[in-house]
């Protein structure tokens, strides 16, 4: 089911500050920042060698983002993104195994115009998994 790793999220509070520090301190290349409203966030993906990373900044206070820099002020890891090459059958598994899928189970087109999924993070060690189509 599990590809390669797309990309890790990082919950940022200030999304042109996170970019510089990226760009300017650590010398990665980083994207234009994109709005996603269905998923209630701005992006700014970083690129690297062999991943992605993707900092994520809430559109406003309804944000799940938001509810997440209230515990982590400073920010921190919110998600990994796995590839799966079948998100439809990837998505029947994990209910059948009785992995809770978040929202509506659906998948919903994410920041690269791909189908994705939230898995949730009490089934996986705390982690919050996105699954991505490619
Ligand atoms: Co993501």
């Amino acid at each position: 089911m599990l590809g390669r790793v797309n990309h890790i999220a990082i919950a940022v509070p200030i999304l042109d500050e996170a970019a510089a520090i990226y760009r300017d301190t650590l010398g990665a290349k980083v994207s234009e920042p994109q709005t996603l409203a269905e998923h209630g966030v701005t992006v700014i993906f970083v690129e690297l060698p062999n991943t992605k990373i993707e900092l994520l900044e809430p559109l406003d206070e309804a944000s799940p983002i938001a509810a997440f820099l209230e515990r982590n002020p400073s920010g921190g890891i919110h998600h990994i993104c796995y590839e799966t090459p079948d998100i439809a059958s990837a998505a029947e598994k994990l209910r059948a195994s009785g992995a809770r899928i978040l929202g509506d189970g659906k998948p919903k087109i994410g920041a690269h115009g791909k189908p994705v999924l939230f898995l949730h993070p009490k089934d996986f060690n705390g982690t919050l998994i996105e699954l991505e189509e490619v």
